[in-house]
This record gives C-alpha cells, sequence and structure tokens, in this order.
C-alpha cells in the first residue's frame, strides 16, 4: 500500500477542473514518476515526459475500460471528476441534475475503481477520493449535490473493506470551499487550489484514512464529533 508520492504512477480524473490542475504539478514537484492526467476533454491539456493525457468520461464504461487497459502501472488512482449544480433538491425542475451528480459524483468513482482495481491491487496501489465536508452533512442550497458525496463516502468506505486486505488503500479528501469554476457561483471565503493540494497530498503522505482540508472543513468535524443537530440547523438556515 503506498504512502509516499515519490515513484507513485498516479491517474487522475477529471484533470481539467482546478483542483486537479494544482494537483498536478504538486504531485509532480513531490516526485511522481508519472501522471495520466484524464479528462473528457484532452485538448487543453498539456502534456510532458512526466503528464500524459487520456480520453475518460466517467460516466462510460468504454473509457474505463479502456483507461485501465492502457494505464497498468498505476499506482494511486485519484477520484476527482466532480460536478455541482448548486441547486436545492425543490428548487431544481426535475431530478435530471440530481441524476447527473449521482452518475459522475457516486456511480463514477465506482465506475472508475471498479475498472482499475485488478491493476491497484496488483500493484499494491491506493484510491484517493475527492469528497467535500458536505458528504457528512447536507448544505440545503446545493442538496442534491452534497446527497450525491454522501453516497461517495459510503462508497469509500465500502471500497475500503473490499480492497484493504488486497493490499489496496483506499483514502479520502473532504476539503472545505476551493476557488474552482465549481464555486464561482459562492460569495463566501475560499481555499487557493493551491492550498488545498498542499493539504491533501500532506495528509495522503500522512497515512490519513480521511484527509479534512482547510479551516472550514477542520471546524465543521470538529462541529459533528460535538453537536452534529447543531451544525445540520447551522447549514439549515443557509
Ligand atoms: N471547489 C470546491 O470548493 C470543492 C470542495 C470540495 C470538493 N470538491 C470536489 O473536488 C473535485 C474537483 O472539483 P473542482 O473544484 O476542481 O471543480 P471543477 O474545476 O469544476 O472541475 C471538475 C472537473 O470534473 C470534470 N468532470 C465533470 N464531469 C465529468 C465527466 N462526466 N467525466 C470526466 N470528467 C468530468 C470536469 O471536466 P470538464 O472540464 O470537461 O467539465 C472538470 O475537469 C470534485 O469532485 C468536487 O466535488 C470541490
Amino acid at each position: 500500500m503506498i504512502e509516499s508520492i515519490k515513484g507513485s504512477v498516479v491517474f487522475i480524473t477529471g484533470a481539467s477542473g482546478g483542483i486537479a490542475q494544482a494537483l498536478i504539478p504538486a504531485l509532480a514537484a513531490r516526485g511522481a514518476a508519472k501522471i495520466y492526467a484524464a479528462a473528457r476533454d484532452i485538448s487543453s491539456l498539456a502534456g510532458s515526459p512526466t503528464v500524459m493525457p487520456v480520453k475518460l468520461d466517467v460516466t462510460s464504461d468504454d473509457d474505463a475500460a479502456k483507461a485501465a487497459a492502457l494505464a497498468t502501472d498505476v499506482t494511486l488512482l485519484i477520484n476527482n471528476a466532480g460536478v455541482n449544480h448548486n441547486t436545492g433538491f425543490m428548487l431544481a425542475a426535475d431530478v435530471a441534475m440530481a441524476r447527473e451528480e449521482i452518475e459522475i459524483n457516486y456511480i463514477g468513482p465506482l465506475r472508475v475503481t471498479r475498472a482499475f482495481a485488478p491493476v491497484l491491487i496488483r500493484n499494491k496501489g491506493a484510491v484517493l477520493n475527492l469528497l467535500t465536508i458536505l458528504a457528512r452533512v447536507n448544505l440545503p442550497f446545493m442538496g442534491s449535490y452534497c446527497a450525491s458525496k454522501a453516497a461517495a463516502l459510503s462508497l469509500t468506505q465500502g471500497l475500503r473493506a473490499d480492497l484493504a486486505p488486497k493490499g489496496v488503500r483506499v483514502a479520502a479528501a473532504f476539503p472545505g470551499a476551493i476557488d474552482t469554476r465549481m464555486t464561482a457561483v459562492l460569495t463566501i471565503p475560499k481555499m487557493t487550489p493551491a492550498d488545498a493540494a498542499t493539504e491533501i497530498l500532506d495528509g495522503f503522505e500522512a497515512g490519513e484514512e480521511d484527509i479534512y482540508v482547510g479551516d472550514m472543513a477542520r471546524g465543521l468535524a470538529e462541529g459533528l464529533k460535538h453537536d452534529p443537530k447543531g451544525i445540520e440547523r447551522q447549514l439549515a438556515s443557509g
């Protein structure tokens, strides 16, 4: 089971996104040997001797199978791709956006991890899932996003039980707000993607299973320990 980034071979989904674009140079700086940068549109991704763009839509079984057949040397799978429609359960016109969040944020990492499981087991590797502190408590104005990430948290726990006996570590990051395209509509304090990447990789290299990223996430996690109903009410009040 890997803990150090040095010498690792990373496969990261949603590589065109804000956090991934900070994680990729941070992984390279810590000595990752190779980084497969997977995105549904790779036209904007710069390749290099270390970074190899790969086409992958996390909603496609075919893309996932092809990626796992190509990248047989992967030791660290980072399930980072995600979508947030910033919509409440009752405000959305129908359930289409909630369904898409479930498909990308929960079924996506399930699909990609299933495809890479044989590779990760053979290489005694690791999975790192990008969740959110809102996987642990619902923020109603983006309620369906939180529900999809709660499903991804449950997925993370189940995968850990399935894969740890086979030598694969399963970790998860729980960030608060980070300044990317996903949070462009929010006027609240946000971490920079670079600071978030540092904390995520520090936590991973420290051997943490649950990596709380930023003061907002750590504060909410502390509150959930002592007063979970209070935190639920606090977020419900906006
Ligand atoms: N920003 C935050 O405050 C925050 C906080 C906690 C957790 N997170 C999580 O961190 C992860 C990265 O988010 P971010 O902030 O970097 O957001 P972002 O900049 O919007 O990036 C999201 C990425 O996911 C990709 N994606 C969406 N649907 C996909 C699909 N079907 N197949 C493949 N890739 C797909 C996007 O690709 P396209 O470029 O093709 O759209 C984009 O690269 C997400 O899982 C998010 O939930 C973010």
